[in-house]
């Protein structure tokens, strides 16, 4: 059984129509990691997965439960979700223990004894145990995005979605984050990953899905799509994220002065 199954996902805003029919498995234990330009429906689709926004049409599987039948108890499927987005959504009155721990009361309805075990052992996953008593704003936000990683795990997570996890931090903070989530790879979780970091979706990625226009248009293992893209928009995307600097003035349309 895949971990997401999505038939036919059509997604749209009003007029506007952002998925266009995409069909995408991952299998557990898989790491998927979307490109693809900005307005693609990276977002909206990692979205859709767990029901933050409602598709137009299609089908998604979690765990084998359709999330998408409008009798099914779409809390339950987010309890087996972690979500980790570009901006880390800590609650700044707690301190980091209680930032991982509140959930675990709440909605797992863990002891406060075994809610600070967990949150201690995710810490650590993070390389962050001797912060658990500061507050976020105390943190850097390398430090920040690792703990709302571990609050998703600390949520035993069958599944763990990232959108743009390092995006909103300084550059010489991505790679503390890059690799907690390396780790969890090699452990074995199963992530959906939409990322800008193409040396990482290269290293880490066992598949690599390139989105344009609401659709998928090319997917495989990393080698093949960096290496050897079949299709001329994922070699177009490419070239303008591998090598921005060299982005000639006729593919923008620029023109030069007369
Ligand atoms: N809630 C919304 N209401 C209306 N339009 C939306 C909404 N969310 C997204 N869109 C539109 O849907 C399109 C796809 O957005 P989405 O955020 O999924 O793109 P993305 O691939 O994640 O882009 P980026 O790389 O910039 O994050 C965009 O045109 C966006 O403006
Ligand atoms: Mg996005």
């Amino acid at each position: 059984m895949s971990t997401i199954d999505i038939l036919g996902l059509h997604k749209s805003f009003g007029k506007l129509p952002v998925l266009q029919g995409i069909d995408l498995a991952v299998e557990p234990g898989e790491v998927v990691c979307v490109i693809g330009p900005s307005g693609s429906g990276k977002s909206t689709l990692l979205r859709c997965v767990n029901l933050l926004e409602t598709p137009t049409s299609g089908t998604i599987h979690v765990g084998g439960v359709e999330v998408t039948d409008p009798d099914c108890d779409i809390d339950a499927v987010r309890r087996r979700i972690g979500m980790v987005f570009q901006q880390f959504n800590l609650f700044g009155h707690l301190t980091v223990r209680e930032n991982v721990t509140i959930a675990q009361r709440r909605v797992l309805k863990r002891s406060r004894a075994e809610a600070n075990r967990i949150a201690t052992l995710n810490l650590e996953r993070v390389g962050l145990a001797e912060k658990a008593g500061a507050y976020p704003a105390q943190l850097s936000g390398g430090q920040q995005q690792r703990v709302a990683i571990a609050r998703a795990l600390a949520m035993d997570p069958q599944l763990m979605l990232f959108d743009e996890p390092t995006s909103a931090l300084d550059p010489e903070l991505v790679g503390e984050v890059l690799a907690v989530m390396r780790g969890l790879a090699a452990e074995g979780m199963t992530m959906l990953v939409v990322t800008h970091e193409m040396a990482f979706a290269r290293e880490v990625a066992s598949r690599v899905v390139f989105m344009d226009g609401g659709v998928v248009v090319e997917q495989g293992p990393p080698a093949e799509v960096f290496g050897n893209p079949r299709e001329e928009r994922t070699k177009t995307f490419l070239h303008r994220v591998l090598e921005p600097t060299r982005v000639s003035e006729t593919e923008i349309g620029a023109h030069k002065p007369v």
